[in-house]
């Protein structure tokens, strides 16, 4: 049997970069380093541990899909902090639990896309280059996927679209911070997107999972963007967050990729036909592990450490590649997206040469009609590792390329 489905889904980056890099053997593998996976290598926050051992004997239970009361009480609350809401716009009917948000923005195409859009195959947006999943949620769906350059300070702009496409489209993703290019949303943008959707009646999905990585201001989020829409009389009050969706995790903020942990959160009917969904094939997140994230969406102070780390490591960054490779300091997320002319060939030199993996931008982003792929002069490398490490990397990135 030949499957057909995902014919059109690429292998994921990283099998794509370790093919790639088969059979290259690095002149020196003493100080071998994976630059490439966004995994955060700094401390994990102390309190997590203890809570896992102290809730094992939960373990034994299914857990609830749409969350413990506390996972509640800390997810609400943190969201109405960050999002400077008023206390109570977010409750349990906005929010549910997710084991990661990859696995969220997989599959919110196959919960918001109908069969047809009036009489249409469905469409999904996504920016160019971009989060690889969004691609796997509209495929999943059986909607066509339209990538839109980040034209827009980083963003993609979809009011400039024409309105055929719009009135298809069933779906649209705006990751902010953007991955890998690091730019932020303004509100002014964020509004018009919100705007756009309900216009089309089409969910938009804010991936805000960089949200706590930031260099200067923080970046502002979907749903404050809603509340100012509401305040402004543009949104009705009986839902402010209607056709909006964000999704957040755990994995960036309190480097915590391996606990699984993030959540969904916006219109409840979107939340309440997510759980209706996930009844019959989500995995649920352990007792244990809701009740450690609670307390590390409760807490800011290792989140603030965090950020002062990656600061001095955008320092770092900036000492040894500034004026090359059209280095640009990123303001939020802890990406770097160097353009080095061939982002293939440099991956290939850092792996052999320096012991350094790095991603080729090209798998980040998808050919357009002309055939240019927009991410293939690039490489994309992540600043997870702590400075001791990272320093002699970027110091050898420099000399290689
Ligand atoms: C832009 C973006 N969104 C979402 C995710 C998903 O992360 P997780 O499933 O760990 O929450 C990642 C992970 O690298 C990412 O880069």
């Amino acid at each position: 049997m030949k499957f057909t489905r995902y014919k059109n889904l690429p292998p994921y980056p990283f099998p794509r970069m370790r093919r790639l890099l088969e059979g290259i053997i690095p002149q020196d593998m003493t100080a071998a380093l994976n630059m490439s996976v966004g995994e955060p290598q700094h401390d994990i926050p102390p309190f997590v541990g203890d809570i896992l051992h102290r809730q094992r004997s939960s373990y034994h239970k299914y857990p609830p899909l749409q969350g413990t009361e506390n996972w509640q009480r800390a997810v609400t609350g943190w969201l109405v902090r960050r999002n400077n809401l008023l206390p109570g716009m977010v409750g349990p009917d906005n929010i549910l639990p997710l084991s990661g948000s990859r696995e969220g923005l997989f599959s919110i195409g196959s919960v918001v896309i109908n069969r047809e859009k009036h009489g249409q195959i469905p469409l999904v947006l996504g920016p160019n280059p971009f989060y690889q999943p969004y691609a796997g949620a509209a495929i999943n769906a059986g909607a066509d996927m339209i990538y839109v350059a980040d034209n827009c300070d980083g963003m993609p702009d979809y009011s400039t679209l024409p309105a055929e496409i719009l009135h298809r489209t069933a779906l649209a993703f705006i990751c902010n911070p953007s991955n890998p290019g690091g730019h932020l949303a303004s509100k002014a943008y964020l509004k018009q997107m919100i705007l756009l959707a309900r216009q089309y009646d089409f969910t938009l999905v804010g991936d805000e999972c960089y949200s706590e990585i930031y260099d200067g201001m923080p970046p502002v989020g979907m749903l404050e963007a809603c509340y100012d829409l509401l305040r402004e009389g543009q949104a009705d009050s009986d839902n402010p967050f209607r056709n909006i969706i964000v999704f957040n995790s755990l994995s960036k903020r309190s480097n915590l990729a391996g606990l699984r942990s993030g959540f969904m959160a916006g219109d409840p009917d979107i939340i309440a036909e997510s759980l209706r969904v996930r009844a019959y094939g989500s995995a649920g997140l352990p007792l244990p592990v809701q009740a450690a994230s609670a307390a590390a969406w409760d807490d800011e102070d290792h989140v603030t450490l965090n950020r002062a780390r990656y600061r001095q490591k955008f320092d770092l960054a900036e000492t040894y590649l500034a004026g090359r490779f059209s280095f640009r300091r990123p303001a939020g997320g802890f990406c770097l997206w160097l353009d080095v002319g061939d982002g293939e060939a440099a991956c290939r030199a850092l792996w052999q040469q320096a012991g350094i993996r790095v991603l080729p931008g090209a798998y980040l982003a998808r050919t357009d009609g002309h055939g240019v792929n927009i991410g293939a002069p690039y490489i994309r490398l992540v600043l997870v590792h702590d400075e001791a490490l990272l320093e002699p990397a970027l110091e050898k990135i420099a000399n290689t390329l």
